[in-house]
């Protein structure tokens, strides 16, 4: 079981309750936009969003750039897309996509490697730079990497089943500083543009999960000492 959350769809639109979720999801809107306005100027492109989901990104940032049209493709393993996206939506697993190389003038990576096995992570970044023509974006969530043992030992614990909601069979917070390690060995340019770090990540799990007061107190009392997340911002250039 590896499940988004009853809430996941607000949360990926930007729509929250909790300062934490939103500054997660709703302000990496505007910093997408900006990034891709200072990179590309208006015109048509294909769009690749990795782990799209139902397309709440793809439909967010759609709205925030009146001016460009994107031919958008979102590739999840998750099923279901919300009605009036306007995107192709292909059902797989990222490794596995047979989108051409340097078939996208811009690949979205947003949130996606956190969620899957720690040994697949490096996997997903390779397809990020096979696929990519001109830029990708990938923002990230991961362990404080000056410090990351704790978070990464206590969301396994959290997923281990401590919380039953929260149950997952894979997911790892990998540091922003291994994940830059890898995209060096990959050969990847990229440019650090954004990081910052999020107080309070139990709140996004009982907000995006809908935990009730017992999973949400024990959600807590797991990360206590380590609650809070760190979100890295780069642009990938090809
Ligand atoms: C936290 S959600 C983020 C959704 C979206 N990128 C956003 O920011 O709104 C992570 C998504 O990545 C997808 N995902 C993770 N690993 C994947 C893989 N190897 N192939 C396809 N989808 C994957 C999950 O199914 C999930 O929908």
């Amino acid at each position: 079981m590896n499940f988004q959350g009853q809430n996941s769809t607000d949360a990926f639109h930007g729509k929250s309750q909790s300062k934490a979720m939103q500054s997660l999801y709703k302000d990496s809107v505007p910093l997408f936009a900006q990034i891709i306005r200072n990179n590309l100027k208006p015109s048509k492109y294909t769009l690749v969003d990795f782990g799209g989901h139902k397309g709440e990104l793809v439909s967010e940032l759609l709205s925030a750039l009146p001016e460009y049209e994107f031919d958008s493709t979102i590739i999840d393993k998750g099923e279901g897309m919300e009605a009036g996206v306007n995107a192709k939506k292909i059902v797989g697993d990222i490794i596995n996509n047979s989108l051409p190389d340097k078939s996208a003038d811009l690949v979205l990576l947003r949130y996606v490697l956190p969620w899957d096995a720690y040994e697949n992570q490096k996997l997903i970044l390779n397809e990020v730079k096979r696929v990519c023509k001109t830029i990708a974006i990938i923002q990230h969530q991961g362990a404080p990497s000056d410090n990351p043992k704790p978070l990464q030992e206590a969301s396994l614990r959290l997923w281990s089943g401590l919380v039953p909601t929260l149950k997952r069979d894979h997911g790892y917070f990998t540091e922003a500083t291994k994940i830059e390690k890898w995209m060096q060995e990959l050969g990847m340019n990229f440019e650090k543009v954004e990081e910052k770090y999020v107080e309070t990540l139990s709140e996004m799990f009982t907000e995006k999960f809908h935990l009730n007061a017992q999973e949400a107190a024990a959600t807590k009392d797991i990360l206590k000492g380590c609650d809070g997340i760190s979100i890295t911002t780069w642009i990938i250039h090809a």
